[in-house]
């Protein structure tokens, strides 16, 4: 039977890729987004996709989106909780208004989804992919609200797969690093970009496609026996201490 994926965040950039990805694979997606024109225009087209307008961070929009999916597709088997906001800013420039608004999506967004498909995910013995972030992992100045919304996302990644594992529920992370879409071109200046290619050892920032390959691959069969992981995929910063430009050959 053909599986359905519900994707959060897919009118563009990592979730939209992802969207792609899996629908070349065989899989029916459900697109989530709260900007209306942007998912309208990508759900377009694209054959075995149905857009859901709903903002993530809203408890009863997100339960009333979630009845609307299974009323359309009958299940869900795989849950990406990708949508996310990026407002960076010093400690003293963060007000509790900032922190919420980075909270509601970042966080409170992966909790809320993930809470309503729990149901019809333990059901399918389907699987969770949380998208989180390097930024996450290591932490680094203007991330005071980010960096701790995704850090947050890895202890909830691990949560959800203690628990959910007895039900044959997979839970798994994926921390890009820089990947040039809209979310990153608005607070990444040429010297923020320069900065990252020299700390990062391939060099370069990743690609929309090259992080959803990591979340299909999470989503499928062929990770049946990987939970409660966090995958990096960002070029090897996470792994490297030392990325001094001047000890490059
Ligand atoms: N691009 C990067 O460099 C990068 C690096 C690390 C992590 N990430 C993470 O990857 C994920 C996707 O980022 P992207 O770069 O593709 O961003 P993007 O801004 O291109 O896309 C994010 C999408 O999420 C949607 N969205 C935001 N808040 C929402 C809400 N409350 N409800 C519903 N939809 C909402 C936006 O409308 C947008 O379509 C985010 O969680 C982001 O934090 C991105």
């Amino acid at each position: 039977m053909t599986k359905t994926a519900l994707v959060t965040g897919a009118a563009r950039g990592i979730g939209l890729a992802t969207t792609r990805l899996l629908l070349e694979a065989g899989w029916r997606v459900a697109m989530i987004d709260r900007d209306a024109p942007e998912l309208e225009a990508a759900c377009a087209g694209l054959d075995g996709a149905q857009a859901f307008i709903c903002d993530v961070s809203e408890p009863e929009a997100v339960e009333a989106m979630v009845a609307e999916v299974q009323a359309a597709f009958g299940s869900i088997d795989a849950l990406v909780n990708n949508a996310g906001v990026a407002d960076f800013g010093p400690i003293a420039e963060t007000d509790f208004a900032r922190w919420r608004r980075v909270m509601a999506t970042n966080l409170d967004g992966v909790f809320l989804v993930s809470q309503a498909c729990a149901p019809a995910l333990q059901a399918a013995k389907g699987a969770i992919v949380n998208i989180a972030s390097i930024s996450g992992l290591r932490a680094s100045t203007l991330r005071v609200a980010y960096g701790t919304s995704k850090a947050a996302v890895i202890q909830l990644t691990k949560q959800q797969a203690a628990e959910l594992g007895e039900y044959g529920v997979r839970v798994n992370c994926v921390c890009p690093g820089p990947v040039r879409t809209k979310l990153a071109m608005a607070v990444h200046s040429q010297e923020i970009i320069d900065a990252y290619h020299d700390a990062i050892p391939l060099n370069r920032y990743g690609s929309e496609q090259e992080i959803a390959e990591v979340i299909v691959f999470l989503c499928s069969e062929k990770a049946s026996y990987v939970t409660g992981q966090i995958i990096a995929a960002d070029g090897g910063f996470e792994s490297t201490g030392v990325g001094l430009p001047a000890l490059r050959r």
